[in-house]
């Protein structure tokens, strides 16, 4: 929960304005005189329930408290923040005291990593000391710009020449040892833990450098030092290379992982900039998930004889799935907000030609490296092809070992779609039946088991759909119809009334339902179908309809409209305009609700990756939704003035 939502949480609304504007109770909302503008009569209504306000008079503005707080104030959101806050109770991270004294520590943390950074880089660049350094750098190939961008540095050959630098910079040695640069001695005191290297600097999404890693320049084992786990420097989910990778990264959504730092040095000294490094071990799911969130393709590189590592190849199998399979939110280009259901993140694997590092591959033949990150494999196709690579299709034995030693893999995809394509996949490369096949893997009938290995954790199947849709009560002899259902009933039996209902959306200021506050797929498909016979001047009786349709979606209107037989004949036009309306402006409360709720998601994703333009830019998206919603409300609100009828 973010802090803007405890904060809502927290306060009524209703207190926060109170205390500005008298407010008088009037039905479900509470009136007041505007204080955005002068005015006699009460035309600035606060809704309670959305947590919202709106003045319906001369200035038409509304808003949340935020909004409020920032007018009536004069204040930027951040102060109003601060306002709220304290009015809820709610602390901010900066005032809570530990957090406070935390937070000043990792400062003081990177602060001397980002010192020693600078220190061995100037020493790199101008110390006689570091001749050889600098001879073995041109030696890899690296020019001048990649040393001054990636700010490669010398630690020089001395035990404590660093500690002497930053404590004279005003670090304490405790600081020091905590930021993983020195090493307190058993006997008493403490010596550099980088000697005589090449300093390669480890930094974060932000670009502060919070550790390092140290090649050795002759044969000193080991070939890389690298920083100790410190309060900043966590190896598990750091990606070498990211701070500078993330933009082409979330561009191209698509991500090459390699192995080393050289790798990565070279990568983008040649233009390829969406390179990052796990840094020697294994990808975890840490840095999995880091990715996941720029990219929807991430393509890891393997050594030609790391390649076949089975068991490493399931584990990031299970990871990616983990991971995958939620809705996220996604701004569409025309600046609604809209979710995707993301499946299993598509991590594949390049091979690397024997003996050959990325490093090399992209400095010798650029386009080569190109090609095969085009060229990857799904994992679990790359999988496949290695179980396969040996086996003898003329031998009934091997093909069933191989479909045995497939079976586990298959069995732990959770999304049915992709097992079913590998199952047929590996049928065919077996020339096999793929019924056969199927059944050896799943068992006797095509359901998947419930109990598959691996991780238990997860829920066996994730859910398909977005929140269940509320249920309306409705009289007796009634089912019980979903909001989007009523709609649709509505504009069935009564096509006319699409022409009404839009201008009443006009008028309260509101834009119009679209297939997108729909959220099953039948419902917003048969709306596109209402929608569009209305622009063409036709309207949409259900027997030319039905006639239009696709088969299920046809079969799937019959069963609606039988539903609804009853309680919609024989109303008036004007009742069934109101009741239409009210069904229809809660439909679209709901699906801006959602787009809030997405909305914030993505504002505090922006914010944590100090994207200030989007987080500008989705703050104002949330201002103009949250006045949609109370715009909203505002004409749920008038039509339950007029005539109350109980039906809805
Ligand atoms: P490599 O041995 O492939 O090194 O290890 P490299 O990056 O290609 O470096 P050069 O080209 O030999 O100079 C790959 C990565 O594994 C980690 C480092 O992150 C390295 O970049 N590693 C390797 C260590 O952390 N420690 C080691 O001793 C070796
Ligand atoms: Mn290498």
């Amino acid at each position: 929960m973010t802090v803007v939502d405890q904060i809502k949480d927290r306060l009524d609304i209703v207190d926060v304005i109170s205390a500005y504007v008298p407010l008088k109770k009037s039905g479900r909302t509470y009136k007041g005189l505007c204080p955005f503008h002068a005015e006699r009569t009460p035309s600035f209504v606060v809704f309670p329930e959305s947590g919202t306000w709106h003045c319906f008079g001369a200035c038409g503005t509304g808003g949340d408290i935020f909004t409020f707080i920032m007018r009536i104030e004069k204040v930027d959101f951040g102060e109003a923040l601060r306002i709220l806050a304290e009015k809820a109770g709610v602390l901010l991270e900066e005032r809570r005291p530990q957090e406070k004294a935390r937070q000043d520590l990792l400062d003081r943390l990177r602060g001397a990593n980002a010192a020693a950074a600078a220190f061995f880089h100037q020493l790199l660049l101008h110390s006689p000391q570091a001749e050889f350094a600098r001879r073995y750098l041109a030696g890899r190939y690296l020019t001048q710009e990649t040393i001054q961008s990636f700010e490669l540095g010398y630690a020089p050959n001395d035990w404590e020449a660093l500690s002497r630098h930053l404590t004279a910079q005003g670090y304490t040695i405790a600081e020091l040892l905590e930021a993983g640069l020195i090493i307190a001695r058993e006997e008493g005191g403490h010596y550099d833990r980088f000697r005589n290297r090449l300093m390669i600097p480890i930094r974060d999404l932000r670009g502060q450098v919070i550790g390092f890693g140290a090649r050795a320049l002759d044969d000193t084992p080991p070939k890389y030092l690298n920083s100790p786990q410190t309060p900043i420097f966590d190896k598990g989910a750091v990606l070498f290379g990211l701070d500078r990778a993330a933009k082409t990264i979330r561009a191209r959504s698509e991500a090459v992982i390699v192995e080393g730092y050289m790798d990565v040095m070279m990568a983008h000294q040649h233009g390829v900039t969406n390179v990052v490094a796990a840094m020697g071990t294994s990808l975890t799911e840490e840095q999995l998930r880091v990715l996941a969130r720029l990219a929807g393709r991430l393509v890891l590189a393997l050594d030609a004889d790391a390649a076949g590592d089975q068991a490493t190849l399931r584990g990031l199998n299970l990871a990616r799935q983990s991971i995958g399979r939620r809705r996220v939110p996604t701004l569409r280009p025309d600046g609604t907000v809209g979710e995707e259901e993301r499946l299993a993140i598509d991590l594949r694997i390049l091979t690397l030609p024997a003996g050959m590092d990325p490093d090399e591959l992209i400095r010798q033949d650029i386009a080569r490296w190109n090609e095969l990150v085009v060229r990857a494999q799904p994992l679990v196709e790359y999988m496949m092809t290695h179980i396969l690579r040996d086996v003898d299709l003329r031998d009934p034995l091997q093909k069933a070992a191989a479909v045995r030693q497939m079976k586990p893999i298959l069995l732990e995809l959770q999304d049915d779609i992709e097992r079913y394509h590998y199952i047929q996949r590996l049928a065919r490369r077996l020339m096999l039946d793929e019924h056969v096949v199927e059944r050896e893997v799943v068992g006797a009938g095509t359901a998947r088991p419930s109990a598959r290995p691996g991780r238990g954790r997860r829920p066996s199947a994730p859910p398909e759909a977005g929140p269940a849709e509320e249920q309306r009560p409705l009289p007796a002899g009634r089912r019980e119809l979903t909001l989007e259902e009523l709609c649709l009933l509505y504009l069935l039996r009564y096509p006319r009334t699409i022409f009404p209902l839009s201008f009443a959306f006009a008028e309260a200021g509101v834009p119009f339902l679209a297939p997108e506050d729909f959220q099953r797929p039948e419902n917003r498909y048969l709306f596109e179908q209402i929608q569009r016979a209305a622009e063409e001047g036709q309207l949409a009786e259900p027997v030319v309809l039905a006639g239009q349709l696709p088969a299920p979606l046809a079969g799937y209107l019959q069963e609606l409209l039988e539903r609804a037989e009853i309680p919609l004949e024989g109303l008036d036009e004007d009742e069934v305009l109101q009741d239409l309306s009210r069904s229809a402006f809660s439909l679209k409360g709901r699906g801006i609700r959602q787009q809030l709720s997405s909305l914030r998601f993505l504002l505090e994703e922006a914010e944590q990756s100090g994207d200030g333009e989007q987080a500008g830019r989705f703050a104002r998206l949330i201002q103009q939704y949250s006045m949609t919603l109370g715009a909203i409300d505002q004409a749920l609100y008038r039509l339950s003035l007029r005539g109350k009828r109980d039906v809805v």
